[in-house]
């Protein structure tokens, strides 16, 4: 196995037009790696850019500028077959198990769709033999292959999304927002699924959330997003003990904790403000109309994401 990371994004850019004139910069040169076998979190509030990123990344959407490489492979830049060889080696598990699972079709049929789109079965019984196998992989059982998805358990139907999302033997699984939906204990199970598998597998994950708490859990490397860009990235414990970024900082201090003398002053230490408009937006840091540090210059200047200790990158003047 080579060391080259098999994730490399590149100072990715992906706009959306909402109307004449108007340009909503959702990711805007944004650049990471991710090492195999291992998982980046990506962070930051509703409307940041993290699912964008995620199916950018996967060219669901194409880019505007920048590139992604896979295994040294230009996502962006290879032919529509090539594309197809590559749609075998990565994935997405999707945040609503309701919506994301065809009510139509059994779950068998659901977990082979990738089996019969890529061919990769020879017979009937082949295929049959590969769903009972994932089912089990995921903790489901072979006679669950005949049911439809309604019948199924909230945390049940994300077992089904994991297991069609395995069925083409992918490298690397994009997991946004998979266990959003589901309830706390549930959760907790389905993240556990998550990492044995990454273990068993060698799977290598983007995994988007917004609870702080089950990336720090399941994450190697964490990335911050604020209005389409990234903030910070570091090693997780690095980062959730030693944030820099103001906006990382406030994030933090929004998770609540067991601890009430944290919980009474939490209060006061939020985030104030609403996240501005992505659309057209003001040149300068993008978090300065909430930050406590904003000076004029960042008003003006864009700040660079620079590493401020060893793997610790921060876009911030201040620190
Ligand atoms: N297909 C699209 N067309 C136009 N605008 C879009 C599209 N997809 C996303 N956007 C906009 O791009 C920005 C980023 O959206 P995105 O869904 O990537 O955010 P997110 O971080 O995943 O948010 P959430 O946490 O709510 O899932 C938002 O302002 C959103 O309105
Ligand atoms: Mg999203």
């Amino acid at each position: 196995m080579s060391d080259l990371p098999l994730i490399q994004v590149r100072e990715l850019k992906k706009y959306f037009y909402p109307k004449k004139g108007q340009v909503l910069k959702a990711v805007d040169n944004v650049s990471f790696d991710i090492p195999r076998g291992t998982t980046l979190g990506l962070v930051g509030e509703s409307g940041c850019g993290k699912t964008t990123v995620g199916r950018t990344i996967l060219r669901l959407y194409e880019r505007d500028s920048g590139s992604v490489l896979f295994d040294g492979i230009d996502v962006h830049g290879v032919s529509r077959r090539e594309y197809k060889a590559l749609t075998r080696r990565m994935q997405m598990i999707f945040q609503d198990p309701y919506a994301s699972l065809d009510p139509r079709f059994t779950v068998g049929d659901i977990v082979a769709e990738g089996i019969d789109n890529h061919g990769l079965c020879a017979t009937r019984a082949e295929r049959t033999e590969k769903i009972y196998r994932l089912l089990e992989m995921v903790g489901l059982n072979r006679e669950h292959a005949s049911r439809f998805p309604h019948e199924f358990s909230g945390g049940q139907r994300q077992r089904v999304g994991i297991a069609r999302a395995l069925a083409v033997d992918p490298e690397f699984i994009v997991c946004d927002e998979a266990i959003s939906a589901l309830d706390v204990s549930i959760q907790a199970q389905v993240i556990n699924l998550l990492m044995e598998l990454q273990g068993e597998l060698g799977l290598t994950y983007l995994f988007i959330a917004h609870d702080l708490s089950m990336v720090r859990h399941i994450s190697d490397r964490t990335a911050v997003m604020y209005l389409g860009q990234v903030v910070e990235h570091a090693e997780t414990d690095e980062l959730f003990t030693n944030p820099l970024h103001p906006y990382t900082k406030g994030l933090l201090a929004a998770v609540p904790r067991a601890d009430p003398r944290w919980e009474r002053s939490r209060e006061r230490r939020l985030m104030t403000g609403e996240v501005p408009s992505p659309i057209n937006p003001q040149p300068g840091c993008r978090f300065c109309a909430r930050c406590p540090l904003a000076t004029d210059e960042c008003r003006h200047e864009d700040p660079e994401l620079r590493e401020a200790a060893p793997g610790h990158f921060v876009a911030c003047r201040h620190v």
